[in-house]
């Protein structure tokens, strides 16, 4: 048994206080015994008491003022009453009270030492959770996002103002650039961080659960609907509610979404008892929800509501200079994860890091560290260890880099490697989509359909 779990023993018997003293020591615990209530509170002021086992009828205090006054000074001690045959509504008051459990007497002493380690492992959970959510809030501060470019700067600058309202905000960015990240910022920074933090990711739900997935359901409201089912508004209630992938849910979805935001109010599929919703509203996208607008594929008016202060996070290859900063602090977190000693990574290895265009922003870059100090056995991470295909990347930009030499050189020849690297990485960063990759590149579609069909690429 821990040796430093102190318990508090409080009966005015003698006897029975000294056998409850005995045995609770030789379980293993710190055992304290006072034979009065006044002395109990004596005690409780001064001490922190993992258990209190308290008689209910003291001469002086009664067993529920005990109780009473250990609640108010700590949630992280148990009172366990004991009381005789007789007072088994004394016993149920206590319980109500917040006892976390009653003895008669006769003590059986089995019985009692199985409600010690029941209240302790019960204390350990709470605290355990306490200690989660600390974690949960410190993870999430500012400080673990990583970036120090000016574009990563001026993101900072507006999450420091977003925290201190309560606007609707859009996340925009492409995939893996951090917007759950910063959304989770955002709420544990913010007032509601009390409050629960609900992500829903739209695209991942059919359209036909979805509907109930957000607003709940009732009883028989549809087939398989065989109970009541709180929707994630409500379970958000008070907290904020995080809507990723926006741009997915169906225009019907689109409409009541709307009436909720508008009405602040929602009703559960098959009910028509409102509930009052007092929700922060976080959405993020990658999509481009304006152009949708222009398509009739998202309600206009609902992109207004969502985005009262959009958000946008800039891709990896805005922010070059971030990827040096990243990397070391993902080499760092994995060898951490993995109860590994010394772990860094070396310039050149960085180099490559830094000159690769990252279609997969930072989720990619955290992939790949982990997958490299995954898979060497040294201290440090080397060039050898980038694979081909990024160290690749870094030759091409290289080799086209613009050098006239004395002998002279094959201009058209030069000019269309240079566009050959660009285009393609262009491509690759646009996931092969060519209008993205033509705007990246500032050029029109038709122009870069055909800048690939001469340069055959
Ligand atoms: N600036 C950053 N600093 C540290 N870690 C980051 C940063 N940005 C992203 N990450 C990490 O990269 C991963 C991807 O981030 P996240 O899931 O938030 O991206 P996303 O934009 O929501 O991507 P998707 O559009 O694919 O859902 C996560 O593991 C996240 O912790
Ligand atoms: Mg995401």
């Amino acid at each position: 048994m821990n040796n430093a779990t102190k318990i508090l023993v409080v009966d005015d018997d003698d006897s029975g206080r000294e056998a409850l003293t005995l045995l609770l020591s030789s379980e293993g615990y710190d055992v304290s015994s006072a034979a009065t209530g006044q002395n109990a509170l004596d005690m409780i002021k001064k001490h922190q008491y993992q258990v209190v086992v308290s008689d209910l009828f003291l001469p002086d205090i009664s067993g529920l003022d005990i109780l009473q006054y250990v609640q108010k000074k700590s949630h992280l001690s148990e009172v366990i009453v004991v009381t005789g045959h007789a007072s088994a509504q004394t016993a149920v008051r206590a319980m109500k009270d917040g006892a976390f459990d009653y003895i008669t007497k006769p003590i059986d002493f089995d019985e009692l030492k199985i409600v010690v380690v029941k209240a302790l492992e019960k204390q350990k959970l709470l605290t355990e959770n306490i200690y989660l959510r600390k974690q949960l809030q410190g993870r999430f501060e500012f400080s673990n996002i990583i970036g120090s470019s000016p574009a990563m700067n001026l993101v900072f600058e507006r999450m420091r103002r977003i925290v201190k309202t309560e606007s609707a905000v859009l996340i925009t960015g492409e995939s893996g650039t951090g917007k759950e990240l910063v959304a989770k910022a955002l709420h544990y920074n913010g007032s509601r961080k009390e409050r629960s933090f609900v992500a829903v990711n739209c695209s991942a739900i059919p359209d036909a659960l979805l509907e109930s997935e957000l607003f709940g359901h009732v009883r028989g409201a549809f087939t398989g609907a065989i109970k009541d089912k709180p929707g994630k508004f409500e379970t958000a209630n008070h907290g904020t509610i995080f809507l990723d992938e926006i741009g997915t849910i169906p225009l019907h979805l689109q409409s009541k979404l709307l009436r909720v935001l508008q009405e602040q109010e929602i009703e559960r599929i098959g009910s028509n008892k409102p509930v009052r919703l007092n929700v922060r509203i976080i959405s993020a996208t990658n999509a481009n929800l304006e152009y949708m607008v222009q398509q009739g594929e998202f309600r206009e008016d609902l992109y207004y509501r969502l985005n009262v202060i959009p958000l946008h996070l800039p891709p990896l290859r805005e922010r070059q200079q971030d990827i040096i900063f990243l990397s070391t602090y993902f080499v760092k977190k994995q060898c951490h994860l993995m109860a590994r000693p010394v772990c860094a990574i070396s310039k050149q290895a960085l180099e490559f890091l830094e000159q690769y265009s990252w279609p997969g922003n930072v989720r990619e870059l955290e992939n790949l560290i982990e997958r490299m100090v995954v898979l060497t056995d040294a201290d440090i991470i080397t060039i050898d260890d980038v694979p081909s295909k990024i160290r690749d990347h870094k030759l091409t930009v290289k080799r086209t880099a613009i050098n006239m030499s004395r002998e002279g050189l094959d201009l058209v020849e030069t000019v269309s490697e240079i566009e050959r690297t660009l285009i393609s990485q262009a491509l690759q960063s646009a996931g092969g989509v060519k209008a993205k990759a033509a705007a990246l590149l500032g050029i029109n579609r038709t122009t870069l359909v055909e800048k690939i069909k001469r340069l055959k690429l």
